[in-house]
């Protein structure tokens, strides 16, 4: 009855007790420690391993119409919604957290092709309703956003309704051979994306970008071509 009433006495004890416990720590015995260590270390290397050698690879294998040799998978295998058809070349690079949307509704024969040698950093979002193309040894920095559809109908009588944008909205993204797309940056429907060509860090590219160009900005413009 007393304690239900919050007796003082045992609160205080129960505080005391409470700040004891906080206080606790364990002394480090070291020879333990390093050994500790020493497991997590290998643990942390060979369950990724594991994983991607006995489920990652194989899903992304069976869900794609082609996955090249050497595939490196950074993390889990890409969040892929869809049906859409994905072919990833030789020696690719999948960083985490990707999300790939081959394939909407109103799609015919949506298509992703990644070329070979291509590295594709975590936190990245592609999304095809008809075709993107990542041409060989480009590299897609983290979070950039590819997309060659307008996502939801521009008519605002339409989104209202949760109607699917129509398929002739989406365009082509077309990006070339050894071009670099830096951080975050956004690639909006119906842009070709020259070889060579470096996409600045936080750009929004909404035209096409010329082949040994670098391009910048809100939208994306020139600010240099480069000589060789
Ligand atoms: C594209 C990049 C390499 C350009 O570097 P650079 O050629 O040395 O460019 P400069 O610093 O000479 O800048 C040239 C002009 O472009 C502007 N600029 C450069 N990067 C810009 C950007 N990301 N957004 C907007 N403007 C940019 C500069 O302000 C400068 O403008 P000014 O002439 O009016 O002063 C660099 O800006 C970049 O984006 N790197 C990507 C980094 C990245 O994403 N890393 C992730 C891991 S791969």
């Amino acid at each position: 009855m007393a304690a239900r009433r919050g007796d003082p006495g045992l609160m205080r004890h129960a505080r005391q007790a409470w700040r004891a416990l906080l206080a606790f720590r364990l002394p480090v015995i070291r020879p333990l420690a390093a050994a500790l260590w020493g497991i997590a270390g290998v643990w942390g290397r060979l369950w990724p391993l594991f994983l991607k050698i006995l489920y990652r690879e194989p899903m992304l294998r069976y869900r794609c119409a082609r996955v090249g040799v050497r595939l490196q998978l950074e993390g889990a295998v890409p969040q892929i919604i869809g049906d859409g058809t994905i072919e990833i070349g030789d020696d690719v690079l999948i960083g985490s957290q990707n999300t790939w949307i081959v394939g909407f509704k109103v799609s015919t024969a949506p298509r992703l092709l990644i070329g070979n040698r291509v590295d594709i950093n975590y936190d990245t979002t592609i999304s095809v309703a008809d075709y993107v193309s990542i041409g060989d040894d480009t590299l897609i920095a983290m979070s950039v956003q590819i997309y060659d559809n307008p996502s939801h109908p521009l008519s605002p009588v339409r989104r209202l309704r949760r109607e699917s944008f129509a398929i002739d909205e989406a365009r082509p993204v077309m990006i070339g051979r050894n071009v670099w797309i830096g951080a975050s940056a956004i690639i909006l429907r119906g842009v070709t994306i020259g070889d060579n060509a470096i996409v600045a860090a936080g750009s929004v590219v909404t035209k096409s970008v010329p082949s040994n160009t670098v391009v910048a900005g809100n939208p994306a413009k020139i600010i240099k071509t480069l000589e060789d």
